[in-house]
């Protein structure tokens, strides 16, 4: 395939960064993700991903794995349910998870849903909703007899606090007993992006406004909407001296307390 110019600014260009940490780690001999769509994307976009985000690290891997095995105990209970990803871009989870019979529906802007379709097209069981997943819109593509699970893999940092909490409380008043499964990063880490976190030498991240301690995240889940159970969970690394030190930091919970992390959430 010729090679592609992503062309993307902004948020959706951060879809090229995550890519780049999947894309790498998969390519391992020792990598814990099997990823070959996504090493094929990887290797046709014409992008610079070293310039913009320096040298590939695990963690979006470890988080794209630790969505996948939500995913797949979700589709176990239900394997008739629901997908709903929110913010994509370039994410390759449908070829990883196998499933004959689940609804998936990607949403993301017009730019992002553009570049996924040079490389995955939309069809009957994967539809493609080219909106913000502010706009609820989105909410009346999911039929309303099946079981809902709804994932946001590095977006909602990217909104507004106060947006972030409505479009919470809103699923949550739409789609009762669905799950919600979304990462999320310390305020710390938010305000370092306020003021301009350069990634790599060409590259500066764009600014992420909702940052929270992982402390904070079930009183405000709950201030925000009706939620049955949510549990938070931090990154694992698995290989080497760096994930034995990484795994026995987070087990300081002033640590973990102030490290990204992931959420399950069961809506009520
Ligand atoms: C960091 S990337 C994550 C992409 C993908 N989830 C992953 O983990 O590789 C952020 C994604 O959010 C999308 N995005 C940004 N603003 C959005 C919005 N308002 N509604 C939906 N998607 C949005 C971007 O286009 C981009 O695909």
């Amino acid at each position: 395939m010729a090679r592609i110019a992503p062309n993307l600014t902004g948020v959706p260009e951060t879809m090229l960064w995550t890519l780049h940490n999947r894309a790498c780690e998969a390519r391992r001999p020792d990598g814990i993700l099997l990823d070959p769509k996504g090493v094929e994307i990887y290797d046709t976009l014409d992008y610079d991903y070293v310039g913009s985000f320096g040298a590939a690290e695990p963690s979006h891997a470890i988080r794209a794995d630790f969505f996948d095995n939500e995913l797949r105990a979700f589709l176990k209970d239900h394997p008739e349910g629901v997908i709903v990803n929110l913010g994509e871009g370039l994410e390759t989870q449908r070829f990883r998870v196998e499933d004959d019979e689940a609804l998936w529906l990607c949403v993301d802007l017009p730019d992002a849903i553009a570049i996924r379709e040079r490389f995955i097209k939309p069809d009957e069981r994967h539809r493609h909703l080219a909106m913000s997943a502010l706009d609820r819109g989105w909410f009346d593509a999911v039929p309303a007899d099946r079981a809902v699970y709804i994932t946001a893999q590095g977006l909602l940092m990217y909104f507004a606090p106060e947006d972030v909490g409505r479009l919470i409380c809103d699923m949550a008043a739409r789609f009762p007993k669905a799950r919600l499964c979304f990462d999320h990063i310390p305020e710390w880490l938010s305000k370092k992006t306020l003021k301009g976190w350069r990634k790599g030498r060409n590259y500066v991240t764009p600014e992420m406004p909702w940052g929270i301690n992982q402390c904070d995240i079930e009183p405000i889940l709950r201030e925000w909407a009706a939620v049955e159970r949510a549990e938070t969970f931090p990154y694992k690394f698995e290989r080497g001296w760096q994930g034995l030190v990484f795994n026995g930091l987070m087990r300081v919970g002033w640590i973990r307390n102030r490290s990204p992390g992931m959420t399950c959430v069961r809506f009520a």
